[in-house]
């Protein structure tokens, strides 16, 4: 069995998911760092030296590679849900999980972080409030189970998770 997580940057994809996957005797897989493996560079620079259009396609390539792996609890970055194809693969791919907290905690989460360049040299919080507006109705879309990470601390969350793994038949 295989879980996906998506959602917003600073929703706790990355501690949930390897707590998650601990749980679950799964391996963890942050798709961020493949990109930065396959492409030899880290997230800025990807941004800055080759855009983010260039980034998006790092993305769809290692989304299609990582999917096909079961064994493992996936953590997506916060666009993924932006081309169709990825979300083509996601629903292809459940269970996909939604990692979720209002435009606010995210911010507070998030700010003066140097490794997201889509906050670099903006207010986190319009930037967070931007990208809520486009992307939930692409997470609703894609998701089979939303779980807000504001609302329970990280090892709630993840006992919420494995119940609905259980009960729908994916653990
Ligand atoms: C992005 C989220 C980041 C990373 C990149 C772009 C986004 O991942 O993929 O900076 O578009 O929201 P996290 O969601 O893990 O921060």
């Amino acid at each position: 069995m295989g879980v996906i997580l998506i959602g917003p940057m600073g929703a706790g994809k990355s501690e949930l998911g390897k707590s998650l996957a601990r749980r679950l005797g799964l391996g963890f897989v942050d798709l961020d760092k493949q990109i930065v493996a396959q492409a030899e560079m880290t997230i800025p620079e990807i941004f800055s030296r080759l855009g983010e259009k260039v980034f998006r396609q790092y993305e769809a390539q290692c989304l299609a590679q990582a999917v096909d792996s079961k064994q493992q609890v996936l953590a997506t970055g916060g666009g993924v849900v932006l081309r169709e194809s990825n979300r083509k693969l996601l629903h292809q791919n459940p269970p996909v999980v939604w990692l979720d907290a209002p435009p606010e905690v995210l911010a507070s989460r998030i700010a003066g972080d140097a490794n997201r360049p889509l906050i670099a040299d903006v207010d986190p919080l319009v930037k967070a409030r931007e990208l809520d507006t486009v992307r939930r109705p692409l997470y609703a879309e894609c998701a089979n189970l939303h779980v807000r990470t504001d609302q329970f601390d990280a090892e709630q969350a993840v006992d919420y998770i494995i119940a609905y793994l259980t009960e729908s038949g994916h653990a």
